[in-house]
């Protein structure tokens, strides 16, 4: 394959870990990553990614100023591109019409606009990484293909050429949809063994051309019959429903959780009866405290806005109640605490095992303990929290309404115990599963207790030193 100078808008999780595997795995071609945040920018540079990603650092050392380089200078890095990524976020509006269900696509328009004024070949092809409402990719097209229109009128009223010369300089551009789906905690993993990658492009001469181009790019690690091609629309929408049945089998088993919860049946037994049906399938069947990060809830509130665009109002309630059952989980989980706990939190000391939405990663975007730690907080709880990778300025940012002397954020576990009533596990950090719980309860005052909400922690061990344990889809200390 020939040599292609490969562009990418967007330096966050999706744009930098992508383009370090493709960089690491397409030795022939240059892949230049381009963002606003010149911050961020130089986090890269020095080999300090300003998130956590396991294999990440290592990765990049391999091809940082070889074949991948970040810089903010859009001009002399479209100029020549040949494949453009967009990378950027779309998360949900936050004013307006649809307000706390559209999608904000002003970081999609702005680079929109780097790419018509500065993308100086003949032919721009433009792939959308970014989670994108459906129709996003004609949006695209018809903006790039009027701007473009209109800078060749004005050179044509400008210099007196000839209409064949002009002709020369209209760019073809076409726009290719290909979603993304890692999971933070295993990006590095899940590009470099994809289990399909999606290439959704228009029917015409050109757009074959350039998902065969795309298709190129991938050929080199991705087994050809993992790489499937459908139309736009079809792949838009696939990476939106993708995270909402993954989003709605949390909440399903969640939901079987609260059953179990009432009945005496303990969840995981569960998940592993259902789990060994093939049809059902055992991953993705853990209840927990609820699911979290930048992209479930996010993804699902943009697929309702499409259903209730079209009327489909049975269907977008259908998906309103995936997130409902979650808001339900997290809410039911943090009153448990207070329920248990005397119905009293004032003042109580408690500490908070782990805060980022999932193990593996610095990210606390949408992360359950945030609704947790705020009731508890409302509730006049004292918070020791301690998590192995989160940001404590991203925690404390998280959080609302709370004094100052409300919340300690804590260097380990058997700092963050002392003198607390109770132990809230919010994320599986492996590290919890090795917890000395017996030097815990040394230090905690009495009766202590520990809400498991990703089971995680040993019942019985803990329940034989004195704990009284709550485990999410367990009878209630027993
Ligand atoms: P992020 O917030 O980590 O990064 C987005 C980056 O875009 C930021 O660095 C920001 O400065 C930059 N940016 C904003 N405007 C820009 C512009 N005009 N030009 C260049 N850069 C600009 O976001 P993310 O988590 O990487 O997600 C990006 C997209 O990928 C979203 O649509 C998301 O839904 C999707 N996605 C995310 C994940 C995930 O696990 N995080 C997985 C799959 C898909
Ligand atoms: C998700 C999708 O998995 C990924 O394909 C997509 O590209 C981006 O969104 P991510 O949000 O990084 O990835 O993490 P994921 O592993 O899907 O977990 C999401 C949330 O669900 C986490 O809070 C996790 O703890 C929770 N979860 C997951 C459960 O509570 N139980 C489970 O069985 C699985």
């Amino acid at each position: 394959m020939t040599s292609q100078k490969v562009v990418c808008l967007g330096a966050g999780i999706v744009g930098g870990c992508t383009q370090v595997v493709f960089a690491s795995k397409c030795k022939t071609h240059d892949f230049y990553v381009v963002d606003i945040d010149e911050e961020r920018i130089k986090g890269w540079n020095n080999f300090k990614p300003n998130y956590y990603e396991p294999g990440l650092n290592k990765l990049l050392k391999t091809c940082l100023n070889k074949n991948l380089f970040f810089t903010t200078d859009f001009e002399n890095t479209l100029k020549d591109a040949t494949l453009i990524f967009l990378s950027v976020g779309t998360p949900t509006k936050q004013r307006g019409e649809m307000k706390g269900i559209g999608t904000n696509l002003s970081y999609i328009e702005s680079c929109c606009r780097m790419i018509a004024k500065y993308a100086k070949n003949e032919k721009v092809i433009v792939i959308e990484k970014s989670t994108v409402p459906v129709g996003t990719a004609q949006k695209i097209t018809n903006f790039l293909q009027e701007y473009n229109k209109n800078e060749t009128e004005n050179e044509k009223e400008n210099e007196n050429e000839t209409t064949k010369e002009n002709k020369k300089k209209q760019k073809q551009i076409v726009v290719l949809s290909n979603p993304e789906f890692l999971a933070e905690g295993t990006a590095i993993k899940n590009l470099q063994h994809p289990d399909r990658v999606l290439i959704g492009g228009p029917n015409t001469e050109f757009g074959k051309y350039a998902q065969e181009q795309l298709k190129q790019l991938y050929k080199g690690w991705v087994p050809e019959e993992k790489i499937f091609f459908s139309n736009t629309w079809s792949t838009e929408l696939s990476k939106l429903t993708s995270n909402a049945m993954l989003a709605q089998r949390v909440s399903s088993i969640n939901s079987i959780s609260q059953i179990c919860e009432e009945i005496g049946a303990e969840v995981t037994q569960v998940s592993k009866n259902m789990g060994s049906d093939p049809r059902i399938g055992s991953r993705f069947l853990n209840a927990s405290v609820g699911f979290g990060g930048s992209c479930f809830e996010k993804d699902i509130l943009n697929l309702i806005y499409l259903c209730e665009h079209y009327h489909l109002y049975v269907v977008a309630k259908y998906w309103k109640s995936v997130l409902e059952l979650n808001n339900h989980q997290k809410l039911r989980f943090a009153k448990n605490i207070a329920d248990t706990m005397f119905q009293n939190l004032e003042n109580k000391k408690i500490t908070i095992l782990g805060f980022t939405f999932k193990k593996n990663t610095d990210d606390v975007r949408g992360s359950a303990a945030i609704d947790v730690c705020n009731y508890l907080l409302g509730e006049g709880a004292i918070l020791s929290i301690y998590d192995p990778k989160a940001k404590p300025k991203h925690i404390k940012l998280s959080l609302k309404g709370y004094n100052e002397n409300q919340l300690i954020i804590c260097d380990s576990v058997s700092n963050a115990v002392i003198d607390s009533h109770a132990l809230v596990v919010l994320t599986e950090w492996d590290e919890f599963t090795q917890i000395d719980l017996s030097k815990c309860y040394q230090k905690m005052i009495h009766p202590s207790y520990i809400f498991d909400g990703r089971n995680i922690i040993n019942r019985k061990s803990a329940q034989k030193i004195g704990f009284n344990i709550y485990s999410v889809g367990f009878p209630k200390n027993k």
